[in-house]
């Protein structure tokens, strides 16, 4: 008699990301003034839970990838205090000078280094930091990029230090086949897609401390911490 073979069911694969990093450098740049009014208070409630799991800490050293219109930035900034350090990267000019302008009027801007760059290639020593924020970024990378910005994170943050990531989930669902038709014929302006976070950060090498599962738009989101070295 033959065995019934047991078939591990594959995850349905995420969808690529066909825009070039010019193009999505254009198109920050041309929202940047606008992006608060489209995205800001939607957005607003799930990047505070990720502040809040990432705690940052007086004196801590933090970055953040994807800083945008530079709320988090502000935040992290004020939490790590005068004896801390924030550093931001983030692919377009014209939200480096909203998030500038922001960090100028709290007096702040002397506690932050923000460059402009691709995160794929962070340009930060080994070890530098206690901690690693990033707010509906990561799903910004194409498929082969992810592993790649992620190993990066690994690097730059000290054993025991945190990565927190707010991220767009894929799970299935009307509402995410809806969104990811609308990534595939606007591919420029719906950049984004859901991503499999959790299993992500785990193929980095990193252990998941605590997710919390929240939607919008009826779109899953999930807020992961998660820790380089400590227990799984
Ligand atoms: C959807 S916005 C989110 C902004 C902010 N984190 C928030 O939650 O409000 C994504 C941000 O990532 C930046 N970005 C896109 N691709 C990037 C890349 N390859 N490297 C660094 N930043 C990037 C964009 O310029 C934009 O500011």
């Amino acid at each position: 008699m033959h065995k019934p073979v047991q078939h591990t069911p594959v995850p349905a694969p995420i969808r690529r990301v066909a825009r070039s990093k010019e193009k999505a450098r254009a198109n920050y740049n041309r929202l940047s003034r606008w992006y608060d009014i489209i995205a800001g208070s939607t957005e607003k409630k799930y990047r505070d839970v990720g502040l809040q799991k990432l705690a940052a800490r007086p004196g801590e050293h933090i970055l953040e990838i994807g800083f945008g219109t530079g709320h988090c930035i502000l935040a992290l900034a004020q939490a790590v205090g005068e004896s801390g350090q924030v550093c931001g990267i983030d692919l377009s000019e014209g939200m480096l000078t909203i998030t500038q302008d922001r960090l100028r009027q709290a007096g702040l801007l002397d506690r932050v280094d923000l460059r402009v760059g691709d995160a794929a290639k962070l340009p930060f020593a080994e070890g530098e930091f206690d901690g690693v924020f990033m707010s509906f970024t990561l799903e910004l990378f194409d498929s082969p990029e992810i592993p790649v910005v992620l190993k990066q994170c690994y690097e730059v943050l000290k054993s025991g230090g945190r990565l927190a990531v707010v991220a767009l989930v894929k799970q299935p669902g009307t509402a995410v086949k809806i969104y990811e038709w609308f990534h595939e014929k606007m591919p420029v302006a719906v950049d984004c897609r859901p991503i499999y976070a959790q299993a992500d950060l785990t193929a980095a090498g990193f252990h998941i401390q605590d997710v919390a599962a929240m939607s919008m738009w009826g779109l899953p989101v999930e807020i992961i911490l998660a820790q380089k070295g400590g227990s799984p």
